[in-house]
C-alpha cells in the first residue's frame, strides 16, 4: 500500500461538501493497460489453480473442451464456462475448496431462501486480500485512520459483520461492533461513542433513523458523516431520503460471499456515480441473462465474476444474478464501475406478463411526501390472475384524504412507470415489519 498521504484530514463536511481524495493504494494508480496486465497474470494463474486442485472445475473445463492454458487474453475468459450456485450446493460443503482444510483459516455461509447453505473458505492471504479491499472501500467512502466504524451488519456466518469488521481494522479505524438488532441499544451507543461512519443495510439504516426520532434525538444531530450501504438493492431515492434525514454521505458497496463478501465493489464519496469494482482482484463481466453471451460496456444484464487471487475457493465466472451494467472508471479510472444493482434476476416479478422489480416500486414510494419509507409487495390471486398489492406506511398524522390521495398517486406512479395496475393500501405507522438486516421486501401468498 501505498504510504503517500493525499488528504489526512478528517472529512469533517457534511452533505454537499465534496471530501477530500483519500489515500490510494499502489493499485487505484495503475494505468488501465497496466492493470490489464495484472488481470491476465492472475487469472491465468487462478484456472490453472482451479483446474489443478477441484475436481468439479477440472470436470467442467474437460466437458467444455478449454485448458487453463487456453486462456491467452482476457477476452479469451468467455470460452470457460459458468459456476452457479447450485455448484456450490452439489459440493457442500467443502467440496470446492482448491486447499488443504488444514490451510483453511475461516469459513463463511449463507443461507439463502431454500436448500443447502452455500459454504465459502479463506486462507490466511484471502483474508488479508479481502480485509484491503474493505479498507480501500472505507478509505474511497471518506474514512480515515482514526475514525470510528460502527457496524451493524450481522457477525456470524454472514460476511457482512467480520467482513466489514477487519477492513475498518486494516484501514486504521476504531471498530464498535454492534452487529444487527437491538436497535434502541444501538441509537444510544452511537450518541455516547460518536462514531463518524456506520455500515449496515440501507434497510436497516431505516429502522435506526426511526429510533433516533422515537427517542426525540435529531439525526442530523449525530456525528455520524458517511453510511456504506449494502447487502441489499437500494435506489437513488433511498440515497436522497437517508442523506436528508441524516445528514450524511450514503454510499454503496458491493459483494457477495461466493466471490469474497462486502468490498468487491465501492462507491467513491466524491462521484457517488456507481460502484468501483475493485479489478485486481475481481474480474467482472456483464451477460444476458438468457442466452449467456457476454454483453459489451453499458449494456445491462447480469453481472459474473471470476476472482484473480483467491486461493481456499477459486471461483470461474460466478452466476451472481445481479443486474447492472459495466461504465469506464471515474474517480477511480483503472476501474470500471458496476452500475447500481437495481435487483437480482430472482427478484423478478413476473405480473401479468410485465416485470416488475422491488426497486421500481421503491422509487415511486420514496417520491411521495405523505408516506413513509417502508412499504412492502404482497402477490397474491383474483381468481385465476396475480395480483400485487403495495402497502405503504402512511406518515404519523395523515389523515383519511392524505392517504387516499398519496394511493391513488402511487399506483399512477406504477401504472405509467412500470406498465401495470396495482391495489395501493396505506397502512397505519409502525404496522409493517422492520428490517433487522437484509429485508425481504416480497411476501408471496399465491398458492403453490
Ligand atoms: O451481502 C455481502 C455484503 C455484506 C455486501 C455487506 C455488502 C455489505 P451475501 O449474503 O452472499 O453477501 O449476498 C450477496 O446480496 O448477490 C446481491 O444480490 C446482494 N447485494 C450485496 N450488496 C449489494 C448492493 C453479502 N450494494 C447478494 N446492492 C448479492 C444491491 C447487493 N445488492
Amino acid at each position: 500500500m501505498s504510504s503517500e498521504t493525499t488528504a489526512m484530514a478528517a472529512p469533517g463536511s457534511r452533505l454537499g461538501e465534496p471530501l477530500p481524495h483519500g489515500l490510494l493504494d499502489d493499485a487505484e494508480r495503475l494505468t488501465r493497460e497496466q492493470l490489464r496486465e495484472l488481470q491476465l497474470d492472475r487469472l491465468r494463474w487462478t484456472l490453472r489453480h482451479a483446474y489443478d486442485n477441484v475436481e468439479l472445475y477440472r470436470k467442467k473445463f474437460d466437458e467444455a473442451g478449454v485448458r487453463p492454458d487456453d486462456c491467452r487474453s482476457l477476452e479469451d475468459l468467455a470460452r470457460f464456462p459458468f459456476t452457479t450456485k447450485a455448484d456450490l450446493r452439489d459440493t457442500y460443503p467443502f467440496g470446492m475448496f482448491a486447499v488443504p482444510m488444514a490451510d483453511v483459516r475461516r469459513i463463511h455461509a449463507s443461507s439463502g431462501t431454500t436448500g443447502r447453505p452455500t459454504v465459502v473458505g479463506y486462507t490466511d492471504n484471502d483474508l488479508s486480500m479481502w480485509a484491503d479491499m474493505v479498507a480501500r472501500s472505507i478509505r474511497a467512502a471518506g474514512g480515515r485512520p482514526g475514525h470510528k466504524v460502527h457496524i451493524s451488519y450481522g457477525y456470524g456466518l454472514f460476511t457482512g459483520g467480520l467482513g466489514a469488521h477487519y477492513g475498518a481494522e486494516r484501514a486504521g479505524c476504531t471498530v464498535i461492533p454492534a452487529s444487527g438488532g437491538m436497535t434502541a441499544r444501538q441509537v444510544q451507543i452511537i450518541q455516547d461513542f460518536e462514531p463518524e461512519i456506520i455500515m449496515v443495510t440501507p434497510s436497516y439504516m431505516l429502522t435506526l433513523l426511526d429510533e433516533f426520532e422515537k427517542q426525540g434525538i435529531d439525526p442530523r444531530s449525530s456525528s455520524l458523516k458517511v453510511g456504506i450501504f449494502g447487502a441489499e438493492p437500494w435506489t437513488e431515492e433511498m440515497r436522497r431520503e437517508i442523506e436528508e434525514r441524516m445528514d450524511i454521505h450514503a454510499v454503496d458497496i458491493y459483494g457477495l460471499s461466493e466471490v469474497i463478501g462486502p468490498g468487491v465493489a465501492q462507491e467513491c464519496v466524491e462521484t457517488k456515480d456507481g460502484l468501483h469494482v475493485w479489478e485486481d482482484h475481481f474480474y467482472p463481466e456483464v451477460v444476458d441473462p438468457v442466452t449467456d453471451t457476454v454483453l459489451a460496456q453499458g449494456e445491462e444484464g447480469e453481472v459474473v465474476f471470476t476472482s484473480l487471487t483467491k486461493e481456499a475457493l477459486p471461483i470461474i465466472r460466478y452466476r451472481t444474478r445481479d443486474l447492472t451494467r459495466l461504465l469506464p472508471g471515474t474517480a477511480r479510472p483503472a476501474f470500471r464501475r458496476m452500475q447500481k444493482v437495481t435487483g437480482r434476476c430472482d427478484d423478478m416479478i413476473i405480473l401479468r406478463g410485465v416485470n416488475v422489480f422491488p426497486s421500481q416500486i421503491e422509487e415511486i414510494v420514496l417520491r411521495t411526501p405523505s408516506v413513509a419509507p417502508h412499504f412492502q409487495i404482497q402477490l397474491t390471486e383474483r381468481g385465476r390472475m396475480d395480483h400485487m398489492v403495495v402497502r405503504v406506511e402512511a406518515r404519523p398524522g395523515t389523515g383519511p384524504e392524505q392517504r387516499e390521495a398519496a394511493a391513488r398517486s402511487i399506483g399512477q406512479g406504477i401504472k405509467d412507470g412500470v406498465g401495470v395496475t396495482v391495489e395501493v393500501a396505506i397502512v397505519d405507522p409502525e404496522t409493517l415489519e422492520r428490517s433487522l438486516g437484509k429485508l425481504r421486501r416480497v411476501k408471496d401468498l399465491r398458492r403453490a
